[in-house]
């Protein structure tokens, strides 16, 4: 983990509000893994009083991090004005990251909205490790213009599965609907299965809860607000199990992946 002043390679807009920006970071890219993030601020003075964010590796080609990200405000509507050659700093990578096993013969990953942004890194990483398991993502968002990443998914191969909202592309409602309809018969042809979410909380509570009924493991990760991000300010607790008691962990130090089966969904 270290601080880095990286330089921006590119900055795209996808939709009104969404944005992929690339950041040129050697040392991170040689280390990061799947699920982790880093904590980002602009090296100018408009941002000196700000903290910095948090944001999730959407992937990492070469030596360049790229982040999927969301205008919803002040700080996120100054990273969307970055332009190549800009500077931002970069603290990271932070957090624990999936856990993926070669074993698996089965992978699914669950995500809605701006949930889907860890996965295209995973979806590599698996593909990679797991040579031979099958391997699905289910992604949902509120219309077809917010499904992003769907392509990239399949180029690794992935079997893409979408929803959105208002039924503008694949299954029309959410993508636990989908999900829970499949995965019974998905788990009678494996053996050693994992399921990965990410997204809204109760998209995670609900995907949590279908993969314990059918007996996969799952992996979530969690999206909190943060401050420090590195285990000092305790902004970002979510509740855990611990031996028949609970405790607070926290989502940037202990996370921001847990085994779906240990979070506590109020
Ligand atoms: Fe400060 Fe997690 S963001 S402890």
């Amino acid at each position: 983990m270290q601080i880095t002043t990286t330089t921006v390679t590119f900055n795209h807009q996808l939709f009104e509000d969404s944005f992929i920006i690339g950041l040129k970071a050697p040392d991170v890219a040689k280390i990061a893994r799947p699920g982790q993030f880093v904590m980002l601020r602009r090296s100018d003075e408009a941002w000196a009083q700000r903290l910095s964010r948090p944001f999730s590796l959407c992937r990492v080609e070469h030596d360049v991090l790229e982040i999927y990200f969301q205008v919803h405000g002040e700080g996120t509507r100054m990273l969307a004005d970055c332009v190549q050659g800009d500077n931002i700093e970069l603290y990271g990578p932070l957090g624990n990251g999936f856990d993926i096993s070669p074993e698996n013969d089965l992978n699914i990953i669950v995500a809605g909205g701006m949930g889907v942004a860890p996965f295209p890194f995973l979806a590599l990483k698996i593909s990679q490790i797991c040579e031979k398991a099958r391997n699905i993502a289910f992604v949902g968002a509120k219309n077809k213009d917010h499904l992003h990443n769907l392509d990239y998914l399949g180029e690794v191969g992935f079997e893409v599965r979408a929803s959105t909202d208002d039924g503008s592309m694949g299954h029309h409602g959410v993508i636990t609907e989908l999900f829970d309809i499949e995965l019974k018969s998905l788990l009678e042809k494996s053996q050693k299965r994992m399921v990965y979410a990410c997204g809204p909380k109760l998209l995670l509570k609900k995907t949590a809860q279908i993969a314990a009924a059918q007996g996969a493991g799952c992996q979530i990760a969690m999206e909190e607000r943060m401050a420090c991000g590195t285990g000092a300010c305790l902004v970002c607790v979510c509740k855990t199990r611990d031996d028949g008691d609970w405790k607070y962990s926290r989502v940037c130090k202990e996370g921001p992946v847990f085994n779906a089966a240990e979070v506590i969904f109020d």
